[in-house]
């Protein structure tokens, strides 16, 4: 029996083994050896392109300067990139169908980083990705802003306009080839400047254990550096509206706040507007100070913090908890308010659960998960 069992178990990492050469095998002669010649790109039945065949649909149309929202680099890890390839795309990948519902299949959305051109295509894009453009920047200042955060300021040098963005919205920012990565690295980022100082651009970048591209901001990226910036994305941005604002954020989901309230004074709005930041211990805190100064010059404005892991050295007068205890502490039932939640997916998620037991509306709440 055992050694039945023991043949079985060879002849399966035999075969294994035999798929994997195949598939590997295939990606080499995909790669190297199969030649796609030129392939036409027809855009929203207006613009036609001639491009080079055998890369991902994404990246071909970064080289025409085409810029589809990315936050993974590629990897089909975000889902941001989808778009509508109307003719020619082939049947949905399995790499695809996690991110796409049943009625984007039918509406032939699909993952402009998993398709590969490789012959005619007929795709759709919003019209207001065309106005998003690559700019080149440089690195004028790192702040330490926590142990684990830092602020990254830079400067746009090749744009007579510089960086137009909604208070709220992202962009990306790509690193050169380094000691832990392939090639050439980008990310989405929040803006956490105010919108008014479209030269100067501020992010917020935490550092993740073994991330490629906050590992490079935080222990390899030199003030002076140039760098290149792709933007401004995403439909997370502060909405006009009559209704008061509630803000919800952790760690460097704090950016997107930061360059709403500088819009929010900038622009006199008066609305009330309440910032719930929770994060562990008050060494996590960051821009206190630029916080603070909100406080008293905005009319309507209100900050609490919260804190999950104070020490009594730490002599913490704040809440305690996380911000999920604020909803439920300060969200009144049923009210009329415009929530915008920032970080972590997992927060984002208890914080809309919470906040559809209150009775907020689903169309009232909008949110940026950095994943
Ligand atoms: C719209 C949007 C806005 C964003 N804004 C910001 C921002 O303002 N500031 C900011 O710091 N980040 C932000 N992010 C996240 C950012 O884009 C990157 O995902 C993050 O910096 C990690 O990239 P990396 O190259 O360092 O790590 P990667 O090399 O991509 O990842 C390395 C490993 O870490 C895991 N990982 C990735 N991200 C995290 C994370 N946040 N926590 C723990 N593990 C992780 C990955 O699963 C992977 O296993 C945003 C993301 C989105 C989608
Ligand atoms: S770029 Fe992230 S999934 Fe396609």
């Amino acid at each position: 029996m055992i050694e039945q069992l023991t043949q079985i178990f060879f002849s399966l990492l035999i075969l294994s083994g035999i798929a994997a050469l195949l598939a590997f095998l295939i990606e080499v002669a995909h790669a190297y050896i199969a030649d796609y010649g030129e392939c036409q790109l027809s855009i929203n039945n207006e613009k036609e392109l001639t491009v080079k065949g055998g890369s991902p649909l994404l990246f071909t149309l970064m080289e025409e300067e085409i810029y589809i929202p990315s936050a993974c680099g590629g990897k089909g890890s975000c889902s941001l990139c989808k778009l509508k390839v109307v003719e020619g795309g082939g049947p949905v990948l399995p790499t695809e169908t996690p991110y796409l519902c049943q009625e984007e299949i039918e509406n032939n959305v699909r993952l402009s980083c998993q398709i590969k051109v490789k012959n005619d295509l007929k795709i759709e894009i919003p019209e207001e990705l065309f106005l998003i453009r690559e700019f080149n920047v440089k690195v004028d200042r790192i702040e330490e802003l926590t142990h684990e955060i830092n602020g990254l300021h830079l400067t746009v040098q090749n744009s007579e306009e510089g960086l137009n963005f909604k208070p709220g919205q992202y962009a990306q920012l790509k690193i050169p080839k380094y000691t832990k990565t392939k090639q050439s690295e980008y990310r989405a980022y929040s803006i956490a400047s105010a919108p008014k100082n479209k030269f100067d651009i501020r992010l917020l970048i935490t550092k993740v254990p073994s991330g490629a591209v906050s590992t490079y901001v935080h222990d390899y990226l030199k003030k002076g550096q140039d760098l290149k910036m792709t933007g401004a994305f995403g439909d997370f941005y502060l909405r006009d509206s009559d209704r008061d604002i509630l803000m919800i954020a952790t760690g460097s989901g704090l950016a997107p706040f930061l360059s709403m309230l500088h819009h929010i004074k900038d622009h006199g709005i008066t609305r009330n507007t309440v910032l719930f930041f929770g994060d562990k211990a008050t060494e996590d805190l960051l821009c206190m100070e630029e916080i603070s100064s909100f406080e008293t010059t905005l009319p309507n404005f209100t900050f609490k913090p919260i804190l999950s892991r104070v020490k009594d050295k730490d002599k913490w007068k704040g809440e305690k908890g996380r911000v999920t205890d604020l909803i439920e502490k300060h969200v009144v039932r049923n009210s009329s308010i415009d929530v915008y939640i920032c970080g972590a997916p997992v927060m984002v998620k208890s914080c809309m659960d919470l906040l559809a037991k209150k009775g907020i509306p689903e169309e009232c709440i909008m949110f940026d998960k950095f994943e």
